[in-house]
């Protein structure tokens, strides 16, 4: 396995560059195809870590990427438990996911990859994973970062336009928050009422 960052990128930008960079995305598929790109729960963590590590993931990356497992639940792995989430807070993106991998959580319902408990546990990976127990600040600087890095693989990032002001500029979601916490119900109702949350009136 080669320790050679690979950041694939598009065909065709400029001339003389367009069979360089089309030999560095079959390269790029060749060896994600040998790996089996996908992670899976029943890979050891090295193997985790080499085909991050291929698509030019540091370790820390990794381990904050995993994080959006905050807001997920499984169904194929345990189908007994189908709906199950990584922590009991999986409508809020919250680090409690690493605190509750790492501590358990009385929450029943909760229910923990292989490959997630490996991470917090291996030598490799522990102290990453430790970093963000409790610690949303480094957690949101690491994931934005992380994230963006995984949205923009295999596009060169220099040609792509910034269109980011199409965007709302922030989501106002007073009208559906209870105790400080988004209500999943009225969030629901709002979402069918209005289409999207941003839509929502905030008085
Ligand atoms: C070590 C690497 C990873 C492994 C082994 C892994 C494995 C899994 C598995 C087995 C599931 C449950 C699938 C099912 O039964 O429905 C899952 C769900 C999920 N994963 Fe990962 N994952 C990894 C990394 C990531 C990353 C990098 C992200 C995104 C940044 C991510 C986001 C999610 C989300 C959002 C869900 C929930 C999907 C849903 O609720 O339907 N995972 N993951």
């Amino acid at each position: 396995m080669t320790a050679q960052p690979v950041w694939p990128v598009t065909w065709g930008e400029g001339p003389g560059k367009g069979r360089k960079q089309a030999h560095k995305d079959q390269d790029f598929l060749l060896r994600g195809k040998q790996l089996g790109r996908l992670p899976n729960p029943d890979n050891p963590v090295p193997l985790l870590l080499a085909k991050f590590a291929d698509m030019s993931f540091s370790v820390r990356s990794m381990v904050a990427l995993i994080g959006a497992h905050t807001s997920g639940k499984q169904r194929f792995v345990d189908p007994a438990r189908n709906g199950s989430s990584f922590d009991s807070t999986v409508d809020i993106w919250d680090v409690d996911f690493y605190g509750e991998t790492v501590h358990g959580t009385p929450d029943s319902n909760v229910f923990m990859l292989d490959s997630d408990v490996n991470i917090a546990g291996n030598t490799s990976t522990r102290a990453e994973f430790h970093r963000y127990i409790n610690n949303q600040p480094d957690w949101d600087e690491d994931y934005r970062a992380a994230h963006f890095q995984m949205s923009t693989l295999g596009y060169n990032v220099t040609t792509l336009i910034n269109c980011t002001e199409i965007m709302p500029a922030s989501i106002n979601l007073t009208t559906l928050t209870i105790n400080g916490t988004v209500d999943p119900t009225l969030l629901e109702a709002a979402t069918q009422k209005y289409g999207a949350p941003w839509l929502v009136p905030s008085s």
